[in-house]
């Protein structure tokens, strides 16, 4: 969703490209390739055309007016799966609004869905594990004010639901099986790599700095070869209350954008009060890897990937065999990251490669005006990581992430999101939603437009190397319209264009698909696109507009590319029906899977 992530906390206002940048016309800066904003609606892509096996590629775009439903373009059909607050265990009654409660929300489905991965079962094609993050509390209306409340606080975090084929061969949850769970802020976890242990994650909730407890805030996230789930810790700092500046963190507590205003949270667990001494706000912002095949397991927070505003988590094996992941943190003016194993991937070695996040090298991307970056490297002792610069050990830079990365000089992004890596050709593309905090005195190479609306750069990468090339895919200028500012194929259509790109995924064939959060943009609705990235480059078409109030996300191809799991955010209700029941319930966040006819 859109929110805080809009107002920037960074400081650094140094990036040797920002003035000479600022001096030039921007139409000499973006020379690529204006849209044509009355062409027809009714084209297919390029990929369509070479007859593609995707049953997706070939549709007429969706209109781009809002309703109550979820719109899709015609021939395509969706069902829910799973909605706020339908049952995860087996003899449950239906979705009570006046009804939920805290015990209740323990074990019914979350809240504000967000990211989902599918895993397909290896053996029966007609099973899988469903993971979902719940990304913020979602409130029903139990008349008691501190149940009601209880029960928002275990909506958060993320649910893992065991789905089988019916004998109509449609997904629907299996309420028997017993990888049903929720996991919620009081889930037991454990910090992992470096700055596990470290003294400044002692409270009275963790005595050692390694026990931890739960997850929320969770936006985007990933999936492994081994079959965990990641999941990204990304806006905790809203749910903090109390003094910020008398805090012992309080230089990283601002770093991050904690306000301490007050929050409900506080009432439900005094972990979320700042001055008790169970505070614990260090151990949020992690990513936090959910092995949804073992329920028992605590989860585990990976500080090794770095404390950021997590975004996602995209993973892939390099050439060498050592895990890398690609991770964003979501605020206008931070930062790209990529993680590299120490250890090799051991292909059916789980045991081990359950290990493979704790250690290794975390880098920070910087961008060149010549098409080339470079990965900086967060090694504690290297360079500017130095104790002069407050740093003790690799722990510190860690929980410190982004003011280490900072002084290593890594390039302000314009609300780095999601990032998608093409099964096909190893690319990678990071998305940018935007920035109107970006002004000409703060421009540079990679987010050159002023008050931007979003951009995707794609990088050509070797993934184990510590450089590589880059380009723009997309640019969204500042409005729908603005022509001077944007790079679209000169054949994508006016409702074809896309601004605030958020989410992206890859479907199985090697196509890649958009979401948008650009809620309350002017005459823009939030939705879901192909974009085609060979042949018409830059080509985006509209498969589908969000019921009005939502956005599109967490987009998730099952594996034969047939069916597309997408999470509906935060719909609104209306008096005479609501997504996605249309009875009497007032609308709610949930799961759906969009099929074609
Ligand atoms: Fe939760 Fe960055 O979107
Ligand atoms: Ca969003
Ligand atoms: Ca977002
Ligand atoms: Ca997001």
């Amino acid at each position: 969703m859109i929110d805080n992530d809009s107002t920037p906390v960074n400081p650094s206002l140094t990036d040797p490209v920002c003035t000479r940048l600022a001096q030039m016309n921007r139409r000499q800066i973006l020379k690529a390739g204006a849209a044509t904003l009355g062409a027809t609606t009714s084209m297919t892509s390029s990929a369509a055309n070479k007859g593609s096996d995707s049953s997706f590629l070939s549709f007429n775009e969706a209109s781009v007016n809002q309703g109550a439903d979820l719109k899709l373009a015609k021939g395509f059909t969706y069902k829910p799966i799973i909605s706020f607050g339908d049952p995860l265990k087996p003899g449950m009654e239906a979705f009570d609004p006046l009804k939920l409660s805290e015990e209740e929300q323990k074990n019914r489905f979350g809240g504000s869905a967000d990211f989902t991965h599918f895993f397909q079962d290896k053996k029966d094609k007609n099973k899988g594990i469903l993971c979902v993050n719940n990304e913020f509390p979602e409130f029903a209306q139990n008349p008691e004010p501190e149940e009601r409340e209880l029960a928002a606080f275990h909506s958060v975090g993320c649910s893992v639901i065991a789905l089988q084929k019916n004998s109509q061969g449609e997904w629907q949850v299996d309420l028997n099986s017993t990888l049903n769970k929720r996991i919620t802020p009081t889930t037991k976890a454990v910090i992992t790599g470096p700055a596990a242990g470290n003294k400044r994650l002692v409270s009275s909730a963790s005595a050692d700095g390694i026990q931890s407890a739960g997850t929320f805030g969770n936006c985007a996230g990933g999936f492994t070869p081994w079959g965990t789930y990641l999941t990204c810790e990304e806006n905790v700092q809203t749910y903090f209350s109390g003094d910020v500046k008398s805090h012992p963190e309080a230089a990283n507590l601002k770093r991050f954008g904690f306000k301490g205003k007050p929050h409900f949270f506080s009432k439900c667990d005094k972990r979320f009060d700042l001055q008790s001494d169970a505070q614990s706000p260090l151990h949020f912002g992690w990513v936090v890897e959910i092995d949804p095949y073992s329920p028992d397991e605590p989860i585990r927070k990976h500080s090794m990937l770095g404390k950021a505003k997590h975004e996602c988590a995209e993973m892939t094996i390099d050439k060498h065999g050592h895990a890398v992941v690609y991770t964003s943190d979501d605020q206008t003016f931070e930062y790209i990251y990529k993680f590299v194993s120490k250890e090799k991937y051991r292909e059916g070695n789980r045991q081990h490669n359950l290990k493979l996040l704790e250690d290794g090298t975390l880098y920070v991307a910087k961008f060149f005006e010549d098409g080339s970056m470079k990965w900086l490297p967060m090694v504690y002792g290297q360079g500017a990581l130095t104790e002069k610069n407050g740093f003790k050990s690799q722990g510190d830079v860690l929980l410190d992430t982004r003011s280490a990365a900072d002084l290593l000089g890594a390039t302000p992004m314009d609300r780095p999101e999601d990032i998608s890596i093409s099964p096909k050709t190893g690319k990678v593309y990071f998305l940018m939603t935007g920035n109107r905090a970006r002004n000409d005195q703060r421009l540079n190479v990679a987010n050159k437009v002023v008050r931007g609306s979003g951009h995707i750069i794609e990088l050509s990468a070797d993934h184990h190397s510590d450089s590589a090339k880059w380009d723009f895919l997309v640019i969204c200028g500042q409005d729908l319209a603005d022509d001077t500012n944007s790079k679209f194929h000169k054949n994508t259509t006016f409702p074809g264009r896309f601004v605030y790109p958020d989410n992206g995924t890859f479907s199985p064939d090697g196509e890649f698909w958009v979401c948008s959060d650009g809620y309350g943009f002017p005459g823009f609705s939030d939705g879901f696109w192909h974009c085609e990235i060979e042949g018409q480059r830059g080509l985006t078409r509209r498969l589908a507009t969000a019921p009005k109030g939502a956005e599109l996300t967490g987009p998730c191809f099952t594996e034969d590319g047939r069916n597309l799991f997408m999470a509906v955010q935060h719909p609104a209700s209306f008096p005479n029906g609501s997504f996605p029941d249309f009875n009497h319930l007032k609308a709610r966040s949930g799961v759906v899977l969009i099929s074609k006819v």
